[in-house]
C-alpha cells in the first residue's frame, strides 16, 4: 500500500539558511538533539516544517530560500524579526525553556519578564499559527501531523480547530517540571489545553509524563487515567517514547579513512595524557561551569594527575541574542581562563575550551579517543551526546560520568557514573575514580551502555510514535 506521509513540524529546521547573494543560499546542518534525533530517522516518507534560523523580509529572498530548501524536503516558516525576538529569544528561551529546566530567572530579570510576559505569550500564539498555516497548506487526507517542542505547544490546537479529523502527535524534547513549578506560569491553563487537542502527546521519561499528567488534573480539574487525560469522554494519549540515536552512523564514520587519520592525529598530539570531554550547546542548562568548577577541584586534590589529563569542552554557540546566554559566555571564559592560568605550563594548558561548533567526522574522532566523558546537565530532556560517545567508544571503552539530572540517566545508569553536578567535590571523586578505574569495570559499564544505545535507536523511536499515534486514533473512534 501507499506510505502513510509524516509531515514533522518544529521551530528548527535541520538545516539553517546562511545568505550568499540576493538568491543564493547555503544550508548548515543545525545543532541539537532534536535536529540529531530526526536525521536519524529513515525510511519515512517524511517533510519538515520549521525555521530555517534567518529572517527574510523579501520576496525574492523567500522565494530562492523556499527553492534551496525543498531539494532536503524542507517547508520554512518565515518568521519576521519582531516575532522571533518576542516568540524564539523572548517566550520560548527566555520563559519557557528556563522554567522546564527548573531554572529560576536571575533577580533583575525577573520582573521585566513578567512585564513582558503578555506581549510575548501573544506573539508565541502568533508564531504558532504562522506554523499552523503552513501546515494548512500542505497537509493532505491521512497525514500525520508530528509537532516538536516547547516552541509548539499551541500548535495542536490551531491545527485541530482547523481540521478536527487531522492526526495530531506532540512530543516534548526537555523534561516537563514538577506541577508545582509549572502552576507558576502565566498561561499555564492554555498551553496545558492547547496541547490536550492533540491526539497522542509524548515524552522522553516516564516522570516527565507524570507531571504533565499530574499538571492537567492539578491545575484543569481533569481526570488522569493510565492511558492520559481525558476531558468530558475525550481522552488524550499520554505516554513516554525515550528517544535514541542512529548508531550505526557513528560507527560507519569510524571506518572512514579521513575519521581515522583524525583519530590517529588526536592520539599523538595528547600522547601521555588522558583525555576528558564535555560537547554542549552553551546553555545554562548544561552545568558547563560546575563541570570546569569539578575539574579545577579535582585538579587540587590530585597534583599527580596535573601534567597527565585535558579537558577538551566543545562549547557550541546558541541563541545567542538571548543576554542570559551572553552572561554565561563569559563566565565561563573567566573560569577557563583562571584555571588554566593557574595550572597551565609553558608548553600545556589542562582546560581546551572551543566556542565553535564541530562536523560529524570531527566529532565523531573526539568521541573515540576520549578517556573519560563529562556531562553534567543541571537538568536535561535526554542528553544525546551521552548516545553518541558511547557508540563510539566499541574500542576503547571509557568512562561516562553522567548527571543523574538528565533523562539519559534512567537508561545509561547501570553503566555510567552517575552523579549530583552541584556537588563538585563528588564530581571530582568521580573523575579521579573514571580515570584510575580497572579496565574490567570499564568494559562491563560499557557493555551495558552500548548495548542499550544500540538497541533503543532513533528510528524504532519515531516508529513507535507513530504507530502508537495511528493505534490511539482508531481506538478513539471505535470509542464513538
Ligand atoms: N552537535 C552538533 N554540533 C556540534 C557538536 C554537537 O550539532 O558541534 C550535536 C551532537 O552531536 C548532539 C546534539 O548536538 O546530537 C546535542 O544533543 P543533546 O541531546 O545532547 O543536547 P541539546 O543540544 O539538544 O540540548
Ligand atoms: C534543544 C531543543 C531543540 C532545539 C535545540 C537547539 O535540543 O529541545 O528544540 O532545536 O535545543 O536550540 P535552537 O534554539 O538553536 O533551536
Amino acid at each position: 500500500g501507499m506510505k502513510q506521509r509524516l509531515l514533522v513540524v518544529a521551530n528548527r529546521l535541520p538545516v539553517s539558511a546562511v545568505r550568499r547573494g540576493e538568491d543564493s543560499w547555503s544550508l548548515e546542518i543545525s545543532a541539537g538533539g532534536l535536529v540529531s534525533a530526526l536525521l536519524g530517522v529513515k525510511d519515512v516518507d517524511a517533510k519538515w516544517i520549521g525555521w530555517a534560523g534567518v529572517n527574510v523580509s523579501d520576496e525574492v529572498g523567500q522565494r530562492a530560500l523556499k527553492r534551496a530548501l525543498a531539494e532536503k524536503r524542507c517547508i520554512p516558516v518565515f518568521l519576521d524579526e519582531e516575532i522571533v525576538h518576542q516568540y524564539y529569544n523572548g517566550y520560548c528561551n527566555n520563559i519557557l525553556w528556563p522554567l522546564f529546566h527548573y531554572l529560576g530567572l536571575p533577580q533583575e530579570d525577573r520582573l521585566a519578564t513578567t512585564r513582558n510576559f503578555e506581549s510575548q505569550f501573544n506573539a508565541y500564539k502568533r508564531a504558532n499559527q504562522m506554523f499552523a498555516d503552513v501546515v494548512n497548506q500542505h497537509y493532505q487526507e491521512g497525514d500525520v501531523v508530528w509537532c516538536h517542542d516547547y516552541h509548539l505547544m499551541f500548535l495542536p490546537k490551531c491545527l485541530k480547530e482547523h481540521n478536527s479529523k487531522m492526526k495530531v502527535g506532540w512530543f516534548l524534547h526537555t523534561p516537563f517540571p514538577s506541577s508545582e513549578i509549572y502552576r507558576t506560569l502565566p498561561s499555564r491553563s492554555d498551553l496545558l489545553r492547547s496541547v490536550l487537542a492533540a491526539d497522542l502527546v509524548g515524552f522522553h521519561t516516564y516522570d516527565y509524563a507524570r507531571h504533565f499528567v499530574s499538571a492537567c488534573t492539578r491545575i484543569l480539574g481533569l481526570e488522569g487515567t493510565p492511558e492520559g487525560v481525558e476531558d468530558q469522554g475525550r481522552l488524550t494519549r499520554v505516554a513516554a517514547f525515550p528517544i535514541g540515536i542512529d548508531s550505526d552512523r557513528f560507527k560507519r564514520a569510524l571506518d572512514l579513512p579521513a575519521v581515522k587519520k583524525h583519530v590517529q592525529e588526536l592520539t599523538q598530539r595528547f600522547a601521555g595524557r588522558k583525555v576528558m570531554l564535555g560537547v554542549d550547546r552553551l546553555d545554562m542548562i548544561k552545568g558547563i561551569p560546575q563541570k570546569i568548577l569539578a575539574f579545577e577541584k579535582f585538579l587540587e586534590e590530585s597534583p599527580d594527575w596535573r601534567d597527565k589529563v585535558v579537558l577538551l569542552q566543545i562549547a557550541v554557540p546558541t541563541r545567542t541574542d538571548v543576554p542570559e546566554y551572553q552572561k554565561l559566555t563569559s563566565q565561563v571564559h573567566e573560569i577557563v581562563g583562571r584555571i588554566n592560568g593557574r595550572f597551565g605550563t609553558l608548553t600545556a594548558v589542562p582546560i581546551h575550551h572551543l566556542d565553535r561548533s564541530l562536523d560529524f567526522h570531527a566529532l565523531c574522532a573526539l568521541y573515540a579517543v576520549t578517556d573519560v566523558a563529562l556531562v553534567t546537565s543541571l537538568r536535561d530532556g535526554m542528553n544525546l551526546v551521552s548516545y553518541e560517545f558511547v557508540a563510539c567508544q566499541g574500542s576503547k571503552k571509557g568512562v561516562l560520568i553522567l548527571s543523574e539530572f538528565a533523562g539519559a540517566a534512567q537508561s545509561l545508569g547501570a553503566g555510567a557514573l552517575l552523579v549530583n553536578p552541584w556537588n563538585i567535590t563528588e564530581v571530582a571523586k568521580n573523575i579521579e575514580h573514571a580515570l584510575s578505574m580497572t579496565s574490567e569495570e570499564r568494559e562491563k559499564r560499557h557493555r551495558h551502555n552500548y548495548a542499550h544505545v544500540t538497541t533503543h535507536t532513533a528510528q524504532d523511536w519515531a516508529e513507535t510514535f507513530v504507530s502508537e499515534l495511528n493505534d490511539t486514533i482508531v481506538e478513539a473512534q471505535l470509542r464513538t
